[in-house]
Order: C-alpha cells, then sequence, then structure tokens
C-alpha cells in the first residue's frame, strides 16, 4: 500500500492520488469530481453519498481491497439507523481513502445531476439553481475580538464553501441573531447567486441543519394563458405543472388591443398589472397545492413573455410598444424582489429573473425558446414557430439566427372558434374524417378512444365532450379540406356539393357538423365558415412570419421545423402542413417540442449558468420586424388559401392529394376574403 493510493471516480472518470487518510469528500473536491454536501462534511445531510466498488477493475488498471476505506464510523451508523442508507454506501465525508480506490457517484449525489427527461421532447437540464442551501458553523463571538455574527457568518461563508460576498437584508439580519444561539452556532442558510455580479444573498436562515425542500416557479406568460412549472430546487424534478387564462383577455384578446385599452384609458396599464399580478399569485398558491408544498417555499420564480407582456407585468406603461419604433423600457434581463412585483404567495424573500427581450415585438419568451431549441447550434437551417396568440419564429443555425413575432391571434388556442375551448377534458383534440363518407370521428382529452370505438361513451360521461381545442381545430380544418368539403380558398361547399348532410347551411354559407351531441343535452360541435376564415387568418400569419424570415436569409426551403408552443406537442405535423401552417418539409422532418418557451423558463431557473448564455445569445440574434414590412403583407395574402396561393408544396403533394373542388359559386371570389392584422 502507498502513501498517496489512487482514488478513481466513476462516471466521470477522474482520478488522482491522496494522502492516506484523505476522506473521499475531500479527494472529489480537489479532483472537480460533483459530489454534492449541503452540511459541508459534517455527516448530517447524507447528500455525499458513494458507492465503493471492490475487487479487480482491469479496466482502470487497480486492484482495491476491502479495506480501501476506512471502517463504517459510528456517524454513519446513526445516520443509517434515523432515516436509512442503501446497502453498500458510504458517506464521502467520513469513509476515508486508505489503499487504491474506485468511487461511483450515483446520480442523486451530483450536483448538476441532469433531470431526467420524461418524453422525446423533453431537454436534459443540467442542475446548477441560483439558490441553494448551505450549512455553516459559525464562530462564537469574542469580547476580546469583537465583530459582527453577520461578519462571522461571511467568514464561515468563505472559510467552509468558498462563498464571498454575501449580503442580507434587515429581515434576516433581525433573525440572525437568535437563529445562531438557537442553533449552537450552526445555522442553515438559503443563498441565491446573482448570475451578474455573483454575490450571494441570503434569502432565509434557519437554527442548525435544514434540509427541506426548496422551489421554484417557471412561468410562460402568455397573452392568453399563463401556464406554470413547480420545481423543486434541489433536483429539479417537475412537482406539478397548471395553467390558467390571462385575465387581461377582458382588457383585449390580442397585445395590440391591450396596447390600446393602455393609451384610451388612463390608468388602463395599471389595472392590467394588477391583474397579471393577481393571476400569477393565485397560480402560485393553486400550483403548490397541487405540489403538496407550501407557496412560501418558492425562491425563485422565472417568467418569460412577450414585450407588452413583459412591460404590464412590470408595471411599464406599454404605449411605446404600440408605435414605431417599438422601443421597449429596457431589454436587458430582470433580476427582482418577488416583492416588488406583489407576488405575496412566495417567500418573502423570492426572487425572480425575467429573461432578456430580443426586441420591441420578439420578447423573453422568443429568448426562452432559442434557450431551449438552441437554434444558434443546429448545423441544419431549422424553423422554429412557437404557436401561441403571438407567434414567435426562429430560422437559423450556427452561422446566423433571425426571429420575428406574428400576430396570429387567439384562434390556435380555441378562442374565436365557435365551438372552441381552452385543452381540457371533455375537448375534441383529435379529428379523422373518411374522405369517402365524409363522416368524423374524434377523440377528446381524457380518453383514448375514438369516438366510433366501443365503449366511447362511457369513457367520456364524467367529462361530455364540450368543445373543440386548438389542435382539435387544426385536424378539423384540415381534414376537411383534404376530405374535400373545404375548397382551396377556404370555402365550406353546400350538401349538393359536398353529398353529405353534416356541411348544413347557417345563413349564407355553411357548417360541418362534427358532433351533436343535443339529444343527450350536450352541445351541437361545428365547424363554421367563421371559424375557418379565423384559422386562416392565424395559420397565415405564421407562413408569413416564416416566409419573411426565409426571405431575408435567401433561402427557399428549411431543412427542418420544429412546432412549439403550449399545445405544440399536440399539433399533428401532417395537419399542419396541409393547412399550411408552415412550410413545406419533408414530414418526418417536422417534429413538436412541446412547450419551448416553458421549457426554456426551466431551464433558466434550474441553471444560473444559462442565464449568462442566453443572455448573450440574444445579441447574436437578428429581429426582423413584420409590422412595417411591406412583403409581409403580399405573403399573409397568398398564405390564406389551404394550403397556399402559389407556394407549392411538393413533399406535402407526395404524401397526400387534396382534393381538387371549388365551392365558390359567386364567381367573384370576394367572400369572406377580408383580411386584418391580428
Ligand atoms: Fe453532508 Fe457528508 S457532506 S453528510
Amino acid at each position: 500500500m502507498t502513501d498517496h493510493p489512487l482514488v478513481i471516480f466513476t462516471p466521470s472518470g477522474k482520478r488522482g492520488r491522496f494522502p492516506v487518510g484523505t476522506p473521499v469528500l475531500t479527494a472529489a473536491r480537489q479532483l472537480g469530481v460533483d459530489l454534492d454536501s449541503v452540511c459541508g462534511g459534517r455527516g448530517i445531510c447524507s447528500k455525499c453519498q458513494i458507492t465503493p466498488g471492490y475487487g479487480e477493475f482491469s479496466k482502470h488498471g487497480v486492484t482495491v481491497a476491502s479495506d480501501a476505506l476506512s471502517g463504517w464510523n459510528s456517524v454513519e451508523e446513526r445516520y443509517k439507523s434515523k432515516r436509512g442508507l442503501i446497502d453498500g454506501r458510504r458517506l464521502g465525508c467520513q469513509a476515508q481513502v486508505m489503499g487504491d480506490v474506485v468511487i461511483d457517484v450515483p446520480p442523486e449525489s451530483q450536483v448538476h445531476k441532469q433531470v431526467i427527461r420524461k418524453s422525446a421532447t423533453e431537454r436534459h437540464i443540467e442542475m446548477d439553481p441560483a439558490t441553494r442551501l448551505y450549512f455553516v458553523s459559525v464562530a462564537e463571538p469574542d469580547m476580546h475580538e469583537p465583530t459582527g455574527d453577520f461578519e462571522r457568518l461571511a467568514l464561515a461563508l468563505r472559510d467552509q464553501w468558498q462563498i464571498e460576498d454575501i449580503e442580507a437584508d434587515l429581515a434576516i439580519m433581525r433573525r440572525l441573531q437568535p437563529a445562531l444561539r438557537k442553533g449552537a452556532w450552526s445555522v442553515t442558510v438559503a443563498l441565491h447567486k446573482g448570475n451578474h455580479d455573483m454575490r450571494h444573498r441570503v434569502l432565509d436562515i434557519w437554527p442548525g441543519f435544514h434540509d427541506a425542500p426548496i422551489h421554484g416557479l417557471a412561468i410562460d406568460l402568455g397573452s392568453t394563458t399563463i401556464a406554470a412549472h413547480l420545481c423543486d430546487l434541489g433536483d429539479g424534478r417537475v412537482l406539478a405543472s397548471s395553467g390558467l387564462m390571462n385575465p387581461q383577455i377582458r382588457f383585449g384578446e390580442d397585445l395590440m388591443s391591450r396596447v390600446s385599452y393602455a393609451m384610451m384609458n388612463p390608468g388602463g396599464d395599471v389595472e392590467m398589472t394588477r391583474a397579471v399580478r393577481e393571476a400569477i399569485n393565485a397560480l402560485a398558491v393553486s400550483i403548490a397545492a397541487e405540489g403538496g408544498v407550501e407557496a412560501a417555499s418558492v425562491y425563485e420564480v422565472v417568467i418569460v413573455c412577450n414585450p407588452v407582456m413583459h412591460h404590464l407585468l412590470l408595471g411599464i406603461d406599454p404605449v411605446e410598444l404600440g408605435q414605431a419604433p417599438f422601443a421597449l423600457a429596457t431589454s436587458g434581463s430582470l433580476s427582482l424582489d418577488a416583492r416588488d412585483l406583489d407576488f405575496a404567495a412566495l417567500n418573502r424573500a423570492a426572487r425572480v429573473y425575467l429573461l432578456p427581450c430580443i426586441a420591441g415585438h420578439v420578447g423573453a419568451d422568443a429568448a426562452a425558446v432559442a434557450l431551449s431549441e438552441q437554434p444558434d447550434q443546429s448545423d441544419d437551417m431549422v424553423l422554429i414557430v412557437d404557436v401561441g396568440t403571438n407567434a414567435e419564429i426562429l430560422l437559423g443555425n450556427k452561422h446566423r439566427v433571425l426571429a420575428c413575432s406574428s400576430p396570429t391571434g387567439p384562434a390556435f388556442e380555441g378562442a374565436q372558434i365557435s365551438s372552441g375551448q381552452r385543452a381540457a377534458p371533455g375537448a375534441i383534440e383529435r379529428v379523422q374524417i373518411d374522405p369517402l363518407t365524409k363522416e368524423p370521428r374524434f377523440k377528446v382529452i381524457g380518453s383514448d378512444l375514438w369516438s366510433t370505438d366501443a365503449g366511447f361513451a362511457e369513457a367520456t360521461a364524467t367529462t361530455g365532450i364540450s368543445g373543440i381545442c386548438g389542435s382539435g381545430i387544426i385536424e378539423a380544418v384540415a381534414e376537411m379540406r383534404m376530405a374535400g368539403l373545404v375548397d382551396q380558398g377556404g370555402l365550406i361547399g353546400s350538401p349538393e356539393q359536398t353529398g353529405t348532410w353534416r356541411t348544413t347551411p347557417e345563413g349564407r354559407t355553411h357548417s360541418y357538423v362534427l358532433h351533436d351531441g343535443t339529444a343527450e343535452g350536450g352541445p351541437k360541435i361545428m365547424v363554421t365558415q367563421g371559424d375557418i376564415r379565423a384559422i386562416q387568418l392565424a395559420k397565415s400569419a405564421l407562413y408569413a412570419g416564416a416566409r419573411l424570415l426565409m426571405d431575408e436569409m435567401g433561402i427557399d426551403k428549411v431543412d427542418r421545423v420544429t412546432l412549439a408552443g403550449a399545445f405544440g406537442a399536440h399539433i399533428s405535423p401532417k395537419h399542419a402542413m396541409v393547412l399550411g401552417m408552415i412550410p413545406d418539409a419533408p414530414l418526418d422532418h417536422v417534429t413538436s417540442a412541446g412547450n419551448a418557451a416553458g421549457t426554456g423558463a426551466r431551464i433558466a431557473l434550474c441553471n444560473v449558468a444559462a442565464r449568462s448564455q442566453i443572455e448573450a445569445t440574444v445579441h447574436q440574434i437578428h429581429k426582423v420586424e413584420t409590422a412595417i414590412e411591406p412583403r409581409f403583407q403580399e405573403h399573409f395574402v397568398n398564405a390564406s388559401a389551404i394550403p397556399h396561393a402559389v407556394d407549392p408544396f411538393p413533399e406535402l403533394s407526395a404524401i397526400v392529394t387534396l382534393p381538387n373542388v371549388s365551392f365558390n359559386t359567386s364567381g367573384g371570389g370576394a367572400d369572406g376574403r377580408r383580411r386584418r392584422r391580428g
């Protein structure tokens, strides 16, 4: 046995020689191995668990003897008897290196553990949260060398955790002395690390050792809906996900109508600010209850939103965003006290981080999409479309990234649709129409059965069939086009023209009866001519935005398309392309990313370095303004046809043949051709 045995860590493969008697935790730290510790090696937090391997390791060229680590000690025994420890595990701060040894660090013991993704669309997130707990032993006061308790806490953090530069507000100062005395000169502090100045702020303090989980909220503040994830800041797990309608809808459905509300009504912006803050507070309370935690255990919030929502949340009058040159009050990221935004339900010291905005119409939500989908790292040309009331569109690759936003309106979220509703149990989300019989079948949220399957009525008895959500209306319109019920201009044919009673007259136009539940006291769910027009307006805005970026990039086709948005994961790529929401692309190169803005918010919540990364990336993204670009109007008009008036869709044509029908008997072609900006 040598004086300096070899220590090899797995899975990192890091290795080094250490004096006999070195604690495994110390060896790990010196080698930069990711081994967690909250108590600083005092044997009370159990975060430092490791699994030593014994025997022959030919791969590493070592043989590990049974006494390669010091013996099981009383600290470990006490921990095991009180809180349990898996057989074979040791505490890294207690076990000392005595001979050559191979040591595995299990995922739970890694600080920068990766959050396991549950589905293919979910990103790996490396944990490195801004707020963490630290346990410290603070020197007792000495009459002969007088220093303040806070200064000795700062010294202890420097010596025991290499953390310099701490600050605390008055409320923490008031609690410091009792906490230190009650904890016999040991305390646990929740420290928040800024990503700019690297100063640490004490958010909370407890006597002695405290390891109750702390939580964070990642919020995607949209014009129509507010969606949030509640995350454990220790391991990144999502404990609950929830959402509610943005109450600002009552002031205007789209962004520009909210800006005009603020312009026309003195104090209107203040009202909207209050409404959205109250909604976020209420959401925090309900999501915490859903996750089984106290809202007061939320210490961090990351918010992504478009520029108008950003200003209204902050209490900044958005009037400048309603007129060229669309100047933001600030485009930089913001780090704030939750108290300043009236988030009273959260921990009193909670911090809020807002991602940077890209430009006047391209906000922190687009930045969050860029953080999640990383077009700037892509080898091929990717188009990322974040579908919402205001669509964020990014196009680019590792050489150049362009961004714009496009006013699609709320139709894709089920608003402005006659039977439209939020994606909730009972909403129709999938639709198929038989091209021969023109008969539909559908699925509703909450059941996996098609409406024609045996047992469907029983399976939907509690939810009912209440309406049609965003992904449902996209499929319905695309299926109607494929079944020859709707022509290229978007007109629904009469029963004589389509051969089915389901296209029933409604005034001077026709509607397709998707489901008639009136006999059972339920609603009659139809796709009306007005619904098709609303979808045409929305999809034209989306397509026109994408085309504008392609013009700017000087390309006619993209390599792949990523559909994102709160319901992005539910949009069928084929139906989106039939509708002409997105440019033509090989169908297997069109994928869904789910709520990419929400994922971006979650990444920024769980990884403080990602904040600096996206702050740097937004400077590289070139913004294209749709509002003042004449070609946008031209693209918009051409994109009204389903799928498109002039652009060929060769990839789509190879897999789908759209019936060549025309229901415009008036000859003028003017029916329903009014267009407006969302
Ligand atoms: Fe806390 Fe080992 S570091 S128990």
